[in-house]
């Protein structure tokens, strides 16, 4: 009996923002579209893509020729003074089939692509954030609207990138009532408190290096201050419970107020300090503190190293679960995110 060839599916992409992630992103997909064909039956073609002053859309736009045009120009396409307006347009002639979100997280708002997030989902396209605000400050009704449109929202590159978090909370420990989650889940801060303590580095040559290495946010105090932590908790309180905890009700400390010699102290004394972010479920509700403690070699969290990651979950019926490596890099969060494009075309 002659085999029957599977066919190939063909997704309209789209992508908010054309900086580090989203170019690492489908450089990464670009260089292995020919494995993911053949492994996972589907093709992207990119249909729409946007900057902070240029806008691009067309049935499919050549990847190498949108990377190069970018390098040269510094523009995804025509230049353009309301990129955003553009992509909502396309959102609303449903031109695409899914769209990653690679904005700068907003520090205190919603931001503005949360709109174009609820059209899209409302038109049942999937979309896959990985600028953090939306869900940070609006993930909640994400959430129901993904559900009432029966659409996919990706989220691991939200949460910690390459160290599984989200997915382990969604779908390993689905029903297993986790009830807490302790991290390690800023590779920046890590690396920073690992050049100081074992290299002797001076913190602001520890930053420096961090940010030279290409890990560290936009804004590096972002992931320094443990706002970026706190960002990361909140998503896993909300995959855990579909709410959301207000950032003003976190006590939040993060590491720059750390003197050197002291991190330095700790590390002599055969201990570390690590920034390190708690979350409880108590009925439901999820409650988050995040700040440095000093931990010894008995915390499983110890053997988190460099740009290493690491996280702890509590559960009521599967016993307790440690997870670490993922560390921070370009490769690594765009593979974050193509799995979670795998994810959606599998669904
Ligand atoms: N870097 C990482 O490893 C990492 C890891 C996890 C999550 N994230 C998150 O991923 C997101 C992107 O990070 P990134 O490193 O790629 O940042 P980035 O290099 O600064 O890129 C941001 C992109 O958004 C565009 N943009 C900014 N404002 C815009 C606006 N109003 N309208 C349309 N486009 C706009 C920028 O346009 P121009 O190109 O014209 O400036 C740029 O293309 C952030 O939310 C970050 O928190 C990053």
């Amino acid at each position: 009996m002659a085999a029957t060839k599977k066919k190939i599916k063909r997704y309209n992409l789209g992508l908010l923002g054309f900086g580090n992630v989203n170019r690492a992103f489908i450089k990464h997909y670009y260089s292995i579209h020919d494995t993911i064909r053949k492994k996972y039956g589907f093709v992207l073609d990119l249909s729409m893509v946007c900057d902070a002053k240029s806008f691009a859309c067309r049935k499919s736009i050549p990847i190498p020729g949108l990377l190069e045009k970018k390098r040269k120009s510094s523009l995804v396409g025509g230049f353009c003074t309301d990129p955003l307006d553009r992509c909502a347009q396309t959102i609303r002639e449903a031109k695409v089939d899914i769209m990653i979100d690679a904005l700068p997280s907003s520090k205190a708002e919603v931001g503005p692509t949360f709109p174009l997030l609820i059209d899209a989902l409302k038109r049942g396209i999937s979309v896959i954030c990985v600028n953090k605000a939306p869900l940070v400050f609006k993930g909640d009704t994400l959430f129901k609207m993904a559900k009432k449109y029966d659409a996919y929202i990706g989220l691991s590159g939200t949460t910690a990138g390459s160290l599984p978090t989200a997915g382990i909370v969604g779908n390993e420990l689905a029903g297993s009532g986790v009830y807490a989650v302790r991290g390690i889940v800023n590779g920046t801060s890590n690396y920073v408190l690992d050049l100081i303590g074992f290299a002797k580095y001076t913190a602001i040559d520890a930053v420096r290096e961090a940010v030279k290495l290409g890990i560290a946010e936009p804004d590096y105090r972002f992931d320094l201050n443990g706002l970026d932590t706190c960002f990361k908790m909140i998503i896993l309180g909300l995959i855990l419970t579909g709410k959301i905890v207000d950032l003003h009700h976190i006590p939040c400390a993060g590491i720059l107020q750390l003197k050197e010699e002291d991190i330095r102290k700790v590390v002599d004394e055969g201990k570390l300090i690590r920034l390190i972010g708690n979350l409880n479920v108590e009925n439901g509700t999820p409650n988050i503190r995040v700040g440095p403690e000093t931990i010894d070699d008995h915390d499983p969290l110890f053997a988190v190293r460099g740009t290493g990651k690491g996280i702890m979950f509590k559960t009521q019926y599967m016993g307790d679960l440690t997870v670490i490596g993922g560390s921070s890099g370009r490769t690594h969060i765009a593979a974050a995110i193509l799995k979670d494009v795998i994810s959606f075309c599998k669904t």
